[in-house]
């Protein structure tokens, strides 16, 4: 059983988490007005528990599925953050028909190439031998930007320090593998909206300008002064966005 939490009334919007991370990074879109806010921790992640074996990007989606059926919700709106988007464009491959709406923040839809790939199986032996701390001190300076307060600093701290080292193990490899989304972006049919911090060192505005001019009448906001967790670091812009988005739909 996943833990989710299932705040607000209106639109659905079913929010998943990057990595390695939790639902907690959305804390601050709760303040949304008009939607249900859909938040689950991922298995291994925040108060999660790991599923103990390995998993796809594939059945991190088909557990969103499950999750829009337990809920009684035919289709919602798919918000993922950086992994949290590889999931949100694997449903939109497998059960394109659940999405009211996509959301894409701060992600891409082209797998890792062979370094990438080499470095997740090396970050797994590392986590085995030493636990998720190397995992979070090398991620931390790439999430937020440098100058952004301790506050904020710690809060992310916080969460990721939470995952699990089996859960990150299984994600690190779910990520590793992942197949190429770039065929499922032109067949989006639904109102989409891309959203990139403009200083994000991990999926960097081109990503995002790509992924936008490959979805029909996709919109891209990038948000300024941002690195890879730009909802949690200017939430007012992010939210704004998003608002301004459901409000089109
Ligand atoms: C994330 O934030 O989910 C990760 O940075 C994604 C990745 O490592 O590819």
């Amino acid at each position: 059983m996943l833990n989710v939490s299932d705040l607000g009334e209106g639109t659905p919007i079913l929010w998943i988490h990057g990595f390695p991370l939790s639902s907690a990074i959305y804390e601050d879109q709760l303040a949304i007005p008009g939607a249900r806010h859909i938040m689950p921790d991922l298995p291994g992640f925040g108060q999660s528990r790991a599923t103990g074996g390995d998993v796809t990007i594939d059945d991190y989606a088909r557990m969103m599925i499950e999750l829009l059926d337990h809920r009684g919700l035919d289709r919602a709106v798919i918000a993922g953050l950086s992994m949290g988007g590889y999931i949100a464009l694997a449903i939109a491959r497998l059960a394109p028909g659940r999405m009211r709406g996509l959301v894409l923040i701060d992600t891409r839809e082209t797998p890792d190439d062979a370094t990438a790939r080499e470095g997740r199986f090396a970050s797994i032996e590392k986590v085995k031998r030493e636990g998720t701390a190397p995992v979070v001190e090398g991620m931390l300076p790439k999430m937020i930007v440098p100058e952004a307060p301790e506050a904020l600093r710690a809060r992310v701290r916080g969460i990721m320090e939470s995952a699990s080292p089996e859960g990150v193990m299984a994600a690190l490899r779910a990520m590793a593998v992942r197949a190429d989304s770039t065929q499922v972006l032109p067949t989006v049919a639904v109102p989409a909206l891309v959203l990139v911090g403009d200083r994000d060192p991990i999926t960097p505005p081109s990503d995002a300008e790509q992924m936008a001019a490959a979805i029909p009448g996709a919109t891209l906001v990038r948000i300024p002064d941002a690195a890879h967790l730009s909802n949690m670091e200017r939430p007012e812009e992010f939210n704004r966005a998003v608002s301004a988005f459901l409000a089109r739909m």
